[in-house]
């Protein structure tokens, strides 16, 4: 069967991760989807830069309309990121009958209900996996590995930029510009890093967790936001001494009232895991009815580890795609009668 062909928008950090994996791991990972994957074309505003990352047999083009237009190609890879184009291009994506993998927590947080309807309409996939807590399978584990369990709570470390920004503060003493140009370099932070540390990105991942857990419409507005920029040293000194760590954890809870939704720089008992949990690391702990708590960790950004979770979406819709091209799943388990609204 010849393999399924992939068009990757926007090749920077995580993109160039995805491309270098699945070229290194091509054997076991056709072996795991049942077909082969291939990126066959890329659309990059920097097309010399691009053509130099993957090389001469795959296409690169500047204008990502010309690898939605392109029949041959299954999916679509959008990792452009933001709501504005990136938005214009999952719909047409969908529209155009491809499944879509993206990264964007921000444009799914925010106008999820309508792309979910619309691939649903469609009879497309829209797979996230990367877009909470970078290589941390927590999107699988919460609608499959969990699917029997009652939810009751969440809460993460779901932003490393401003874990990695805490945890250096604390240890080396440093100040907080100087830590967040560290987190830039490194490739955590976001584009914008303000919504690194004013919690909208951990806001962001946390409405998605709990829109899954609890069958909830997403809605990022109803979520309380705060972030890291109100401390400063002697708070997180304080909080030493005093047997805490400061961590900003992403919540969301089922009440009596609704569902509760919120970020904001919490005191962690040093001796809890999560509170040790270090520099740009995430860790995720879900609590449900018939499993009790469990905890996720591991690298909550950068390249291969975000890479890991897209490929995992890529093996996902092949094996869906190559059993049933009109394969339709629930993509969020929207339950209309469940506690619609979310309460803070
Ligand atoms: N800016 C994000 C973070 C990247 O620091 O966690 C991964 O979503």
């Amino acid at each position: 069967m010849k393999p399924i062909q992939v068009g990757l928008l926007g090749i920077g950090t995580v993109g160039s991760g995805t491309f270098n994996v699945l070229q290194r791991n091509q054997e076991e990972i056709q072996r795991r989807a049942g077909r082969g994957i291939q990126i066959t074309m890329v659309a990059d505003l920097d097309v010399a830069r691009a053509q130099s990352l993957v090389g001469p047999d795959v296409q690169v083009v500047n204008d990502a309309r010309q690898v939605i237009a392109n029949p041959d190609i299954d999916i679509v890879i959008e990792l452009i990121g933001g709501y504005g184009i990136a938005k214009a291009l999952v719909l047409e994506a969908i529209a155009a009958g491809k499944h879509v993998v993206t990264a964007n927590k921000a444009l799914l947080a925010v106008h999820g209900t309508e792309i979910f309807a619309a691939a649903s309409a469609k009879g497309v996939m829209v797979a996230f996996e990367a877009a909470v807590a970078g290589g941390i399978p927590i999107i699988k584990a919460l609608r499959e590995g969990l699917t029997a369990n009652r939810i009751q709570w969440i809460a993460g470390i779901i932003n490393g930029t401003t874990n990695f920004i805490l945890s250096e503060m604390r240890d080396k003493g440093l100040d907080f510009d100087v830590v967040l140009k560290e987190a830039q370099r490194l490739g955590y932070a976001e584009a914008d890093p303000t919504f690194d540390i004013e919690g909208v990105d951990a806001a962001h991942k946390a409405t998605l967790m709990s829109a899954i857990a609890f069958g909830i419409p997403v809605q990022f507005d109803k979520a309380y936001v705060e972030g890291i920029t109100k401390l400063g040293a002697v708070d997180i000194r304080y909080a030493e001494q005093l047997g805490y760590r400061i961590k900003l954890l992403g919540i969301t809870k089922r009440t009596a009232q609704g569902v509760e939704l919120r970020v904001h720089p919490s005191l962690v008992p040093a001796k809890r895991l999560i509170a040790n949990v270090e520099g740009a690391m995430n860790a995720v702990v879900v609590n449900g009815d018939a499993v009790g708590t469990t905890l996720y960790y591991g690298k909550g950004a950068g390249s291969e580890p975000t890479a890991s979770a897209v490929i995992a979406d890529l093996v996902d819709i092949t094996r869906l795609h190559t059993a049933d091209p009109h394969h339709r799943v629930p993509h969020l388990a929207f339950q209309p009668d469940a506690m619609s609204d979310v309460a803070v």
